[in-house]
């Protein structure tokens, strides 16, 4: 999965792996005689093409919602499977260390449930960042000793089986918690945390897993939990921010004024002829994609301007930074889809060593991740990022729509170099007017 050209046959080879998972799970029990085929059946067809449709349709900017949407339901599933479980459990077949687990897989899996959900409004905008609770972190520690404490109760005071008071009474707090947890944390970085809640959600199975003592589910449990948090970390590293800073950290809220713009500034602004033949008679281009590249749908009228140019005998070239747009690998999906040759692709560190013999930086709805601010700014809430250092190459354009601040919020110097000049529009729109003029020229 960790490369783009690989990474659609180790989709299919995971899905396979399930449905053969499936399979098993169904012929085994045969000999039990379950009889529940009907409803599991039912189940798996109307949830499978909920998913296949969902999955088809869904747009690419809209990607980050959908893997929310269905984190939240494997973690739904998890909170059932422990209600379930906690309705049949008795002292004597299940033992102290069972019902434990029964405890955590409802918490984790509860969390992953309301979180999820809520993360799904923050990226949808359904649910605005002005939203606070206050003192979230006191309100978290308060209903985790909460929960501690009635599953302390439960767990100890079970052998007639468990109190159903106690037990609506947990799964009410960890609903809430998920709630509560997701709630502070800014809308941005939600691509983090659903990253970290589908590693709780991989927890939540394998816990589930382990009540029934099924392999499968604990291997797939733990696989995806690992999986998770290895991208959750990943994530945290390319932004150089800890996950801490991330879920307490209300990032931005406080960095509006960090890189606001010197007051006498002024931006110089390009126009499309001028940028056209500076294009047709360049020697190397590189392409730095951004959010605003997705926003725009602009990823085949780029491709389309690389290979005018590359007819011209221009070497175009791309420079992915690892956060660029909304969620991990958004620009490597979105040019794979336009068709562009993942050798033309470069990444950060090459990108920063190619710029200085680089005659023109097309710079393409991104912001932050061109930010100086990130190596010369101590206060800037993005100090220390990486950051593609575009102004070491001849000349930049950047192509935005306003003077408006990208995901972190903070105004960006780059676009008041000496060797900067923006051109304002929708970048399809611009790309496209390039396209036709360089045809012209
Ligand atoms: P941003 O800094 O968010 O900047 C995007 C820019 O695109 C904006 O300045 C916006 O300016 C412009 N834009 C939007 N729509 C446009 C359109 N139709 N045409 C032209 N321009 C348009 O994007 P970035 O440079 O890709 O950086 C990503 C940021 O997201 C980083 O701060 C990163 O830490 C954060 N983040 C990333 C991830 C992952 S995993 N990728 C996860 C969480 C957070 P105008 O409005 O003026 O047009």
């Amino acid at each position: 999965l960790s490369h783009p050209e690989s990474a659609k046959r180790g989709n299919l080879m995971a899905a396979t792996g399930m449905i053969l998972a499936i399979i098993a799970s169904l012929v085994v029990p045969l000999d039990k005689g379950d009889g529940n085929y009907l409803w599991i059946l039912g189940g798996l067809a109307i949830g499978g093409s909920i998913g296949f449709i969902a999955a088809k349709r869904v747009l690419l900017t809209k990607m980050p919602e959908l893997v929310s949407l269905f984190n939240g339901f494997g973690g739904a599933c998890s909170m059932l499977i422990a209600i379930l479980e906690t309705q049949t459990y008795t002292a004597a077949d299940g033992g102290t260390a069972q019902l434990v687990i029964i405890i955590i897989a409802l918490f984790i899996g509860s969390i992953s449930f309301t979180g999820s959900l809520i993360a799904y409004g923050k990226l949808d905008g359904s649910i605005g960042n002005s939203l606070k609770l206050p003192f979230p972190q006191v309100v978290n520690l308060i209903l985790l000793i909460a929960y501690i404490a009635v599953g302390f109760m439960v767990a100890t005071g079970s052998a007639d089986g468990i109190n159903t008071t106690y037990l609506v009474i947990l799964i009410a707090i960890s609903l809430v918690y998920g709630v509560t947890f997701v709630l502070p944390i800014g809308g941005g970085d939600m691509p983090v945390v659903i990253s970290l809640l589908n590693s709780f959600t991989g927890l939540a199975a394998a816990a589930a897993g382990l009540i029934y003592g099924d392999y499968v589910m604990i291997v797939g449990g733990i696989l995806v939990g690992a999986a998770g948090t290895i991208l959750t970390v990943m994530m945290c590293d390319a932004m150089n921010r800890s996950l801490l800073n991330v879920i307490i950290g209300d990032f931005g809220a406080s960095s509006a004024a960090g890189g606001a713009a010197r007051g006498e500034e002024v931006v110089k602004e390009a126009n499309v002829s001028d940028v056209s033949i500076q294009l047709k008679y360049g020697q190397k281009v590189i392409i730095v994609p951004g959010y605003g590249l997705a926003v725009a749908q602009a990823q085949h009228i780029c491709h389309d301007l690389d290979k005018a140019l590359s007819e011209e005998g221009v070497q175009v070239k791309y420079a992915i930074h690892p956060v660029a747009g909304r969620m991990p690998g958004h620009m490597n999906v979105l040019l794979a889809e336009a068709g562009v040759d993942y050798d033309k692709l470069l990444e950060l560190e090459a990108a920063n060593e190619e710029f200085p013999t680089t005659d023109i930086v097309l710079v393409i709805g991104a912001n932050d991740v061109v930010n100086p601010a990130a190596l010369d700014d101590p206060s800037s809430p993005i100090y220390g990022m990486p950051i593609l250092e575009v102004e070491k190459a001849k000349s930049v354009v950047v192509f935005k729509r306003s003077m408006n601040p990208g995901y972190s919020g903070i105004q960006n110097q780059l676009f008041f170099g000496d060797k900067t000049k923006m051109l304002f529009g929708d970048a399809k729109a611009s790309l496209n007017k390039i396209k036709d003029e360089i045809g012209n020229v």
